[in-house]
């Protein structure tokens, strides 16, 4: 028995916000953000938008795509980190938006790693005997922890007046996290093949909670009382924050320690993959895990300069566009990688 993908979708928020926008309303500037990422633009959904509502949207989509209908699937996979509520999780929210019937859903919290783990978790519910069919869905809403007040007036092009000297110092502060971060979602529907080819050959996962400082948020949490305090809202905490260099280094190692690993598994060579689709963190980070793994740069397709870094949902996104371009055909093998907050990563092996 092997999984498959048998569909894929995606959903991106209709406003574009490119880097030039962006220097309006903080201290930044599109060559920064351009040399130190490779980000062009990102998609914003409005407020009242959230990752539910993204992630249904794919997922229509993707059920779409299978040639299926909502009432055919039979579980659910949800991967963000910025759901609509802390409770309840996505995945209910979804279920009743796209009108599944009344199916279990798991919420997976595994930051950029999520669409990997959730492709695991997927492979696992088929082999188990239980479920058919999976949707598996990564959506984020990464708007919802920018600072910003009339600066989101101005990027949402809803007012030409530019921020306050003293919120431009104050979104300033968080520059160097909000440029990377876009909004969108992506899907895929996950069936049980008894023959053929095609599917998910490996994955390896791993976690090393060592690294959990390295990129987290300190602004909440349900140790502390209250919940959340106005000197952390101050003091802008509810933001992530990350060591942007050891997250760096980290990734250009473990990723591609982690593609060795699963084409090792299966008797493969890493020149036989026709793909890496890395998770889209940042440009330079791609090309690191490229020349790492001595790829060529046609075998290793970014998105990131158009989206930023979506978490959950760079995988999905980028894989759907491989399928609609043609770089990700029949027979094609092709290996998926990510890495983040945790720290959680890994690899996946898929024959198309
Ligand atoms: C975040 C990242 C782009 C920063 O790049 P960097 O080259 O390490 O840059 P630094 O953090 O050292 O900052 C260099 C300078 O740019 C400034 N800077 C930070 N953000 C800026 C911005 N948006 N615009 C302009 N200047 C900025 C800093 O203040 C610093 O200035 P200083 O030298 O005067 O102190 C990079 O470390 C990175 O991509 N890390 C991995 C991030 C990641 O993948 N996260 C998600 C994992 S899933």
């Amino acid at each position: 028995m092997k999984s498959v993908i048998t569909g894929s979708g995606i959903a991106l928020p209709p406003h574009v916000v490119t880097n030039d926008q962006l220097s309006r309303i903080m201290d930044t500037s599109d060559e920064w953000i351009r040399t130190r990422s490779g980000i062009e633009q990102r998609h914003f959904a409005v407020a009242g938008q959230g990752s539910a509502e993204l992630g249904s949207m794919a997922g229509e989509a993707a059920i779409r795509d299978a040639g299926l209908k909502p009432e055919d699937i039979d579980v659910v996979v949800f991967a963000t980190m910025t759901p609509d509520h802390v409770l309840p999780g996505n995945g209910p929210l979804l279920q009743k938006r796209i009108g599944l019937r009344q199916v279990p859903t798991f919420d997976l919290r595994q930051q950029c790693s999520g669409f990997l783990y959730g492709l695991d978790l997927a492979d696992s519910l088929l082999r188990s005997g239980k479920f058919e069919r999976v949707l598996l869905v990564g959506a984020e809403t990464h708007s919802g922890f920018m600072p910003w007040d009339q600066g989101w007036k101005v990027v949402l092009g809803l007012s030409d007046e530019e921020p306050s000297d003293e919120e431009k110092a104050w979104n300033t502060l968080s520059r160097d996290r909000t440029v990377l971060f876009g909004d969108a979602a992506g899907a895929v529907v996950v069936e049980k093949r008894e023959n053929g080819a095609a599917g998910l050959l490996r994955t390896r996962l791993y976690t090393d909670g060592g690294g959990a400082e390295a990129l987290t948020m300190h602004g909440s949490s349900f140790k502390q009382r209250p919940f959340v305090t106005k000197e952390q809202i101050a003091a802008g905490e509810t933001i992530p924050v990350m060591n942007g260099r050891e997250v760096f280094k980290t990734a250009v190692t473990l990723m591609p320690q982690a593609v060795r690993d699963v084409c090792a598994d299966e008797g493969l060579a890493v020149a036989d993959l026709d793909l890496v689709l890395i998770h889209q963190a940042n440009l330079r980070i791609i090309e690191g895990v490229q020349k790492q793994l001595g790829l060529p740069s046609e075998k290793v397709p970014h998105n990131i300069e158009r989206y930023g870094n979506t978490t959950a949902a760079t995988l999905p996104l980028l894989f759907h566009e491989c399928k609609q371009n043609g770089l990700a055909g029949p027979g094609k093998l092709i290996a998926f990688t990510a890495l983040g907050s945790g720290l959680h990563w890994g690899a996946a092996l898929y024959r198309m």
